[in-house]
Formats: C-alpha cells, structure tokens, sequence
C-alpha cells in the first residue's frame, strides 16, 4: 500500500532552537498512528508544518504521492488534512454553532441561513454524540466542552489526514471515550489519524503504530505489539527511566483549611472538608461536577453565597484572590493559558511574579534573585528553553504548563490547590512535578488537588473526597481508594 502521507528530512528552526532536526515518517490509509515525545520534542511544530502555519526550513512532503507544499491552512484543509491544533482556537463571544461553521456560513441570497446553520452544527455535534448548547456564546463552556467543540468543528469536513494534537488534555473519560468511537469509525472509513498524547493507555489502546521523537528527531517507528511502554519512554528520554518510590509520608499536622457550608448554587453545595498540614487531599469526579468550582471559590477568584472558609483558624474573606493570595493560598488553574500566565512576558518574569513582594524585601538583590529562582525552576522542572528571558508565549504547552507549577512553588504557601497540574505534560516531568509535591508536603504545607487522572490522584493523596453534582458524596483514605470504587460513587451522586 502507498502512504497517503510522507514526510522525509523535515527541518525548522525558530531563534535558539532546532526544533525540528530531521524527521521522516510514514502514514498509511486507516491506521491511527501516534507520536510521543517529551515537552518540547517537537511535536506541535511538526503538525503546524503539515497543517500549512508554519513553511519547514528544509526536506520534502508528499501527499497521495504527490509533492506537497501547503503556504497556509486553507491549503492544507483544501488537500484533505484536518488539523485540531493543542491550544483551543475558539472565538469566545460567538455562540457555540456560529463557532463550528466558521468560515463555512451557509448564506442563501446574502443573507445568513440559521435554520441550516443549527441544523448542520447539530449534525456535527450528533457525530461525537454530544450535546452543547448551541446558541450559548462559546465563552460559557468549560474546557471539556469548548475541547469537543474545536474537534466536533475539525471532523465536519471527511478529510484523508486528521492530525490530533494532544486532543484528550482537557477531556472527561466519558469524552474521551466518545471521542475515541468517533477516531475508529473515522479509521475504518479509511482516514489516517495522527494522534499526539502524553498518555500512554490511551496510546496504547487507541493506535496501530507509534512513532517517537527525541530532539527533533524520529527516533522510531513500531507497531503497538513491538514496543513495551517501558521501552517507549527509554525512547522518548534516551535513557532508561529509574521507578520512582512511593514516599511515606509524616503523620499530618494541624487543620490548615476548613471549609464549612460553602455553597454557589448550582455548582457547589453545601461544600465541608478539612486539609491538615503535611496531607494532600483529592478531589476526584467527573467533569462539571463542581471541582474547579471549589478550589476558585477558596481561591477567592469566585464569590460564595453562604459558607465559611477557615485558614489555620482564621476566616479567610472569600471573593478576593489578593485576599487569598496575602494568607498564603496558591491556586494553579486548570486554564493555564487565561489564568496562569502572562504569555507575553518572559519564563522568569512569569516564575517570580507570585514571589515578587517576598522578593522585595531583599531589596537590590531583587534582580539576581529572581534569576536564581527562574535558573532553579527551569533546571528542576527540566523546562525546555532557550533562556529565562524566553517569552513564554513561544514555549511548548507543556513547557508552559511547568512554568505555571513553578510560579507556585517558588512562593512560600500554607495551602496550595492543584487543578489538573500535570495536563499536557510529559512522563519525565510528571515524576518531577510528584516529586516536588511531595516536598511539599514534607515541608508541612496543604495541598488540595484535583485530577481527571485517577492514578495520579490516588497516588498523590492521602485522602480523596469524591465530588459529583456539587457535593462531597464519599470519602475514601489512601489505602482503601480504588478508580472502581470512586467511579460508582461518583456515578451514585448523579442518581
Ligand atoms: N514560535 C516559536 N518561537 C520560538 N520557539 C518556538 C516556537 N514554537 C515552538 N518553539 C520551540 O520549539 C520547540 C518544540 O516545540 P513544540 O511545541 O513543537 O513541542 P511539543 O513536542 O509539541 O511539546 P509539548 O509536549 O509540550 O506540547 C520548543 O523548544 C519550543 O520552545
Ligand atoms: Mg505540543
């Protein structure tokens, strides 16, 4: 069989970096093939150079056994790739079906059809079996919702290639699943699927074939049954990881949050808990179920209506996140990219903009302190950058996302809450991001995490809370938590 798509000694570099040094890949007609590779391998960029954003510097693709040479992304899609890029591209204030027909407005005598237009943004939606609201500006979802939304929109249109990058990030398992029925009819009507995941199960259950990239480079092709996950990531790392060991951890400290009562109806009601000091307490549930929610309201990013929220004994005044911040709370945010970060500004500037006011007090040392700290995070976290002064806006996503966890270790919290902290970060860096936690905790501080990823969280937490339609619904310590367990109570909390 011919590929349908090949690519051969592609190269691209931007100041600083080789971020592409040689790849060459081959994709055949109905097979799901993935790459994996670490934060800043490459990946993204290789799929902007088939999608048409980005012209490569040097080597040759071609398609259907033609060359192919796209200047932009109507090229690319008028060839037949369809491309859903890693960080969403929704245009918030446009409602939810004016986003999935985009630039494909269907007009009858100049004016907007929207009978046709609902009608073909529902047909959309009905192919991955969701539901939206279709007439809600985009703004209104969540980050689950608003991810289906940008592939719903990309799977309108029957392509050859669709390119999915890091596509389930974001997603609930019951998205995801959805979302992987729909790949296997796309792959059985005969599409080639690239599929980029830092997931290794789902890699694992979804593909055919995998390819690796080290450095900007293919290290490998492989048929899923040739390759261990072990073996994959001694490909993605170039060495062989060592297993990290599961600490043990002190016996906790005294209370340092206790929430009593709190309640913003619908999201979240009548909310209790305690996290003591040297305790990581999960939070685990489904999507929507009020997680985020919670940990924005303790945060002081959201107002509540009623409740009490007491750090190390004292009322915190909710509904003000400086409030919050100035008695040592720390907050990383799911949406890394519209709260956690000031793209524009470099990796050291984003790292000690939490620490800034502590810094102070150093007073000229400021400058070289805000360098240590920066030069500190990057090599801990392993963050790939040319320099502190980088712009974080250029940096890879998961890249990005270490930075975020670093702005909030860097400064000297009594209680940190995690939401989804290793999203769209690689395995290597996961184990850092653990281990830092974990440092953490031995150092007394609370933490209050949230996790989609069920290993994760029961591997981090000494307690998991789980949390559905807003409620707490069950409480499990660290030695009797099970993904079947919770999952039911979970599902319980719906009835
Ligand atoms: N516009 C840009 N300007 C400067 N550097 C860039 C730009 N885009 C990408 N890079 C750099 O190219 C390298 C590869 O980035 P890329 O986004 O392709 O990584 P990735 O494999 O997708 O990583 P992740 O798993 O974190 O998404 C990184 O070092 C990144 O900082
Ligand atoms: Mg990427």
């Amino acid at each position: 069989m011919q590929p349908v798509l090949s690519l051969h000694q592609i190269t691209r570099s931007f100041p600083g970096v080789k971020a592409l040094a040689g790849v060459n890949l081959e994709l055949f007609p109905g097979e799901v093939h993935s790459l994996m590779g670490e934060n800043g391998a490459g990946k993204s960029t290789l799929m902007r150079v088939i999608g048409g954003v980005l012209p490569p510097d040097s080597g040759t693709m071609r398609l259907r056994g033609q060359a192919y040479r796209p200047h932009s992304p109507r090229d690319s899609k008028a060839a037949g790739i369809a491309f859903i890029q890693q960080e969403l591209t929704l245009v918030p204030e446009l409602s939810v079906a004016e986003n999935l027909l985009l630039g494909r407005m269907p007009h009858r005598l100049g004016w907007l059809n929207r009978p046709e237009m609902r009608r073909r943004a529902q047909k959309a939606l009905d192919f991955l079996e969701i539901e939206l609201p279709l007439d809600e500006p985009s703004r209104t979802l969540n980050v689950g919702q608003g991810q289906m939304l940008e592939i719903a929109r990309a799977l309108q249109d029957r392509a050859d290639v669709l390119i999915m990058d890091e596509p389930t990030a974001a997603l609930s398992q019951k998205e995801a699943e959805h979302l992987f029925s729909a790949i296997r009819r796309l792959r059985a009507q005969g599409s080639a699927i690239i599929y980029i995941s830092h997931r290794m199960e789902e890699v694992y259950e979804l593909s055919d074939r995998l390819s690796v990239l080290r450095d900007g480079a293919t290290t490998g092709t492989w048929k899923m049954s040739e390759i261990t996950p072990q073996q994959v990531v001694a490909q993605m790392v170039g060495r062989e990881m060592e297993e990290t060991v599961d600490s043990q951890r002190a016996e906790p400290g005294p209370v340092v949050l206790e929430v009593s009562g709190l309640t913003r109806a619908p999201l979240v009601q009548d909310v209790s808990f305690q996290v003591r000091a040297g305790e990581v307490v999960g939070l685990a549930g489904l999507v929507g179920a009020g997680r985020t929610e919670i940990a924005r309201i303790i945060a002081g990013a959201d107002p509540c209506q009623s409740g009490v929220v007491l750090l190390d004994g004292q009322e915190l005044e909710t509904g003000s996140p400086a409030r919050a911040i100035a008695r040592g709370v720390g907050l990383v945010p799911e949406d890394r990219k519209h709260q956690g970060l000031v793209l524009g500004m470099s990796v050291q500037d984003n790292v000690s903009f939490a620490v800034l006011s502590q810094l102070a007090r150093l007073g000229w040392l400021k400058g070289q302190a805000c360098q240590q700290l920066a030069d500190r995070y990057i090599q801990e976290l392993r963050i790939r950058t040319p320099s502190r002064e980088q712009g974080v806006g250029t940096l890879s996503g998961g890249n990005q996302q270490k930075v975020v966890m670093g702005k909030w270790l860097a400064r000297d919290c009594r209680l940190l809450i995690l939401d989804e902290p290793t999203r769209g970060v690689d395995v290597g860096a996961k184990a850092e991001i653990y281990r830092l936690i974990e440092d953490q905790v031995a150092a007394g501080k609370a933490v209050l995490l949230i996790s989609s990823e069920l290993p994760e969280l029961l591997r981090l937490s000494s307690r998991v809370l789980v949390i559905s339609a807003g409620k707490v619904v069950a409480e499990y310590a660290r030695v009797e938590a099970t993904p079947e367990k919770i999952l039911a109570s979970a599902l319980a909390g719906l009835a």
